[in-house]
């Protein structure tokens, strides 16, 4: 377990949009270097959305040469002096590591559809021939070779060969087969290169999906534990973050120090936030827990949340987002306030949050136009909004920006944000700064004291308690508090002797030493 990224806190970063240094529109790596002090105020660990040498045609995550950076983002020698930087501040660079597919423009494809047997045959998933029926998803009738590729999420993301968990069909590799290891040993070789070049540590995108009909990813876990063994080996500090969203899985099995909980395969998460018709790549509909109105619930986040806990201890981390480049805004339709009481909660719950740049000032959501691949995740991957000037601070450009600015800017921004005292940008500072003082030695762990509204769960430290409530709805609560407690923070609440009132939208973190 990796114990020195303890209490650590993720700033997610989507490359296209955070600065522009150049004036070109489109924010590069040179532009992230720049923001590097303002990322600090919020984070130990920076983590880049992909910025490889792509097509771009699902927002870089269709690799073409992972040696290479795509050039509206700068060069490898910009890279260099991010990662310089990020050290020199104490900060830590985590890049994706996008290897379940490449694109089909990468050169390994290329061989691999061509009919003469070559190096590349096996690097991919084919079937033997194009008119063989197949229950997978695939790209059939594109190649000279005569059969159909399996393409793991768009048709131009043809699925690198790590085998199946079982042999059904005789076109079908095991996992543990000698040809794989051709795959890992191009994946060992980039995560050296990286390491080498002096990166902390990758987000491995679908972590969970490298081997093919595996039951709870059991096999795609033992294959990630040998791929990353050697850097484990030679860089012990390194991060793995996985995509995945079941750390009784990812992390439970060693492979990963990380897990976060997504929107994929755990439903708890989307019913804190992410209901509500529109508020969800997927379609959804209800209600979330985090609303006005209070009709959602909690109780199976923490169900899950426990069990994961208990299946991970001591072997790593969960991680709680505030969003990413492929999930709607969580500042959609929520206000300041109740963007306060949602940080409350991520920062307080156990393991290592990840912020979404922009999510500091609520930035919000609007459902655009598909750019890059990102259809509905696009509305999500709008300019930073730095200043109420020129293109809200993002770019000095007259031209055309990468996407458009959202409307709100002159009042959502970081500067303006910034002036005013109980802005929701400072709430998440100050909470942040409680969290660094206080949350040192806290178990990696919590009791739950109340899983509907208002929440209630504590964490120990020795003999210390850190409770931490959150009443998200509209409807006022009076709860039990350690009497004589520090309040450390709090929003709309009141506390006297042993009680604690709750108002509507509030939430309150107290610590006490008994
Ligand atoms: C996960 C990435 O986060 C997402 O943006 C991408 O579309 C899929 N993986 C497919 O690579």
């Amino acid at each position: 377990m990796n114990k020195k990224i303890e209490n650590s806190v993720i700033y997610n970063v989507y490359p296209s949009s955070f600065y522009d240094s150049n004036g070109d529109g489109i924010g590069d790596l040179p532009g992230i270097t720049q923001k590097l002090e303002y990322i600090k105020q919020f984070a130990d660990i920076v983590w880049i959305n992909s910025f490889f040498k792509s097509p771009f045609r699902d927002g870089g995550y269709d690799i073409e040469d992972y040696y290479a950076v795509n050039e509206q983002f700068g060069t490898m020698e910009d890279l260099k002096e991010l990662i310089d930087k990020a050290h020199s501040l104490g900060l830590k660079i985590l890049i994706c590591l996008v290897v379940g597919h490449t694109s089909d423009a990468h050169k390994w494809y290329l061989e691999s559809q061509k009919a003469e047997k070559n190096e590349y045959s096996d690097y991919y998933i084919w079937t033997d021939q194009v008119f063989d029926s197949c229950p997978y998803k695939i790209v059939t009738g594109t190649s000279e070779r005569n059969g159909n590729c399996l393409v793991n999420f768009f048709t131009f993301q043809p699925a690198l060969n790590y085998g199946f968990a079982k042999k059904t069909f005789e076109w079908q590799n095991l996992y543990t087969d000698e040809v794989c290891k051709k795959v890992h040993n191009e994946v060992k070789k980039i995560i050296r290169y990286y390491l080498e070049l002096g990166v902390d540590g990758f987000r491995v995108d679908l972590a969970s999906g490298i081997v093919k009909d595996d039951e709870n990813g059991k096999c795609s876990c033992e294959v990630w534990n040998e791929i990353f063994a050697e850097a484990r080996r030679d860089y012990p500090d390194a991060i793995f973050l996985s995509e995945w969203g079941q750390p009784q899985y990812a992390v439970a099995s060693g492979a990963f120090d990380v897990d976060f909980l997504n929107h994929c395969y755990f439903d708890g998460y989307n019913r804190l936030f992410r209901k509500e018709a529109g508020t969800n790549v997927f379609k959804s509909d209800g209600n979330s827990f985090f609303r006005k109105e209070g009709k959602g619930e909690c109780k199976a986040f923490f169900e899950y949340v426990e069990y994961a806990l208990k299946e991970s201890k001591d072997k790593g981390y969960i991680s709680i987002i505030t969003g990413n480049h492929d999930l709607p805004r969580i500042g959609m339709g929520r206000t300041q306030d109740e963007m306060k009481t949602v940080f409350a909660f991520i920062l307080a719950m156990p393991g290592i949050p990840i912020i979404y740049y922009g999510d500091e000032i609520g930035m919000p959501y609007t459902n655009l136009k598909n750019k890059d691949g990102g259809y509905n995740r696009t509305g999500a991957r709008t300019p930073m909004q730095w200043t109420a000037g020129k293109n809200a601070g993002f770019s000095t450009t007259d031209g055309e920006l990468y996407l458009p600015i959202n409307e709100n800017y002159t009042e959502v921004n970081c500067e303006s944000m910034e002036k005013d005292e109980n802005s929701l940008i400072n709430t998440v500072k100050s909470l942040l700064d409680i969290k660094r003082r206080f949350f040192g030695g806290l178990e990696n762990g919590l009791e739950v004291i109340n899983d509907d509204y208002p929440m209630v769960f504590s964490r120990k430290k020795d003999g210390a308690t850190f409770l931490c409530a959150v009443n998200p709805s509209d409807r006022e609560y009076e709860i039990e508090v350690p009497e004589g407690g520090r309040i450390l923070s709090s929003l709309n609440a009141q506390v006297s002797g042993n009680k604690a009132k709750l108002g509507g939208v509030s939430y309150l973190w107290i610590y006490s030493e008994k």
